[in-house]
């Protein structure tokens, strides 16, 4: 193929959120409607780049109407890595290639000048990799957990978040009139963002986060402080990377061949642990991917659109390297090296921390000993 006009690509990798469609939509109006370039969609992450027939034009018409929607139109995978690309072999053993160099070389077949990568800290820290050897790429960071370092937040968080608040708001009404202690498990790995935050706009009577440590005997005093004061029921939220004090993370797949771990099975620990501890009904519901799904809202569908059409305006200037980021409510640039070394965690000094004690909501652990971590 040869082409006479400059032409980008971009891919989605990583786990799907809401928002990654209006990213892609921003991506190609503003590639063609201010630079007139061509737009070539890579499906299913980086493995697009390795096997055949996944690459195709995207058109203006291509987006149309891709605003609202949730997922992906070029599909996704979070088992792509093409440093450790995985083969299983008859009898199920598995393999780990390096096929980096594919990846390189099929761009340059494809005539990509600028590849803009759209994921979240796995996919990350393999186009920034990949830029060590060669690969001209701009970041833009994505993730319903908003722990990527360097931006404030990703899209497909808020929407997440608003999907675990009105999770909470609908529990709310069951454990009132049930008289029950109603847990919710979200996800957020281990970060605690979406718990803290659904947690506090949700109403929630106790919230577990990774970041704190928390004991049982903590959740159920203040289910029973509530019960002493008539009130029969409590919400309580748990991030899905939570751990009690001592203990450690609950999974419910490791995979050892792809050291694939997947979180899962808090909430079910939480329960059993207050059946020892209280008397009222407990249940437990996992919100599990509809945290993933959706229409994204429109701090998300704004911030995509402004990642977007940022990332283009990168490629313009030929400033490889870099990830888009929100930083004081205005979209910035920074190296990705610098997103993909820490993880963005909630610090315990956070406001929101002190607005959940001033609500006199459990983090599951005493006051005294989170302020101390905090400092
Ligand atoms: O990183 C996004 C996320 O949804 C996490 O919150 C969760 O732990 C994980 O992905 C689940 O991954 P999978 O869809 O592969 O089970």
């Amino acid at each position: 193929m040869t082409y006479n006009k400059r032409q980008i690509a971009l891919l989605t990798g990583g786990g799907d959120c809401a928002g990654l469609n209006a990213v892609i939509r921003a991506v190609v109006k503003t590639a063609t409607f201010e630079y007139s370039w061509d737009v070539l969609g890579i499906e299913n992450g980086f493995e697009g780049l390795i096997l055949p027939g996944k690459v195709r034009r995207l058109s203006v018409e291509d987006v149309r109407g891709i605003l609202p929607r949730g997922g992906t139109i070029l599909g996704t995978t979070n088992r792509a890595n093409p440093f450790a690309y995985e083969e299983i072999l008859p009898g199920g053993r598995v393999m780990f290639h390096d096929r980096s160099d594919e990846v390189l070389n099929r761009l340059a077949e494809l005539g990509v000048d600028g590849l803009i990568v759209i994921g979240g800290d796995g996919t990350m820290r393999i186009t920034h990799e990949l830029i060590q050897k060669g690969l001209q790429a701009v970041g833009v960071p994505k993730t319903i957990d908003n722990d990527i370092h360097g931006t404030q937040v990703t899209f497909g968080f808020d929407t997440a978040l608003n999907t675990a608040m009105d999770a909470l708001d609908k529990l709310h009404t069951t454990a009132e009139s049930h008289h029950r202690v109603l847990i919710l498990e979200v996800m957020g790995r281990n970060a605690g963002w979406i718990a803290l935050k659904a947690g506090v706009a949700g109403g929630a009577d106790v919230i577990l986060i990774p970041e704190i440590p928390f004991t049982l005997q903590e959740v159920a005093n203040k289910i029973i402080e509530r019960s002493q004061n008539n009130k029969k029921f409590s919400l309580v939220i748990v991030a899905e990377g939570a751990k009690p004090v001592g203990g450690s993370e609950v999974y419910q797949e490791i995979c050892e061949s792809s050291g694939v771990r997947r979180l899962g099975g808090i909430g079910a620990l939480v329960e059993a642990g207050l059946r020892q501890l209280i008397e009222s009904e407990i249940r437990v519901t996992v919100l599990g991917h509809l945290q993933r799904g959706g229409s994204p809202t429109a701090f998300d569908r704004l911030l995509a659109s402004r990642y977007g059409n940022m990332a283009v305006h990168l490629v313009a200037e030929r400033n490889f390297g870099q990830m888009v980021a929100l930083r004081d409510d205005q979209i910035v640039s920074i190296p990705i090296s610098e997103a993909v070394d820490i993880q963005k965690f909630v610090p315990l000094d956070s406001d929101i921390i002190t607005t959940a004690f001033g609500l006199n909501i459990s983090l599951g652990n005493t006051r005294a000993l989170i302020q101390k971590m905090a400092s």
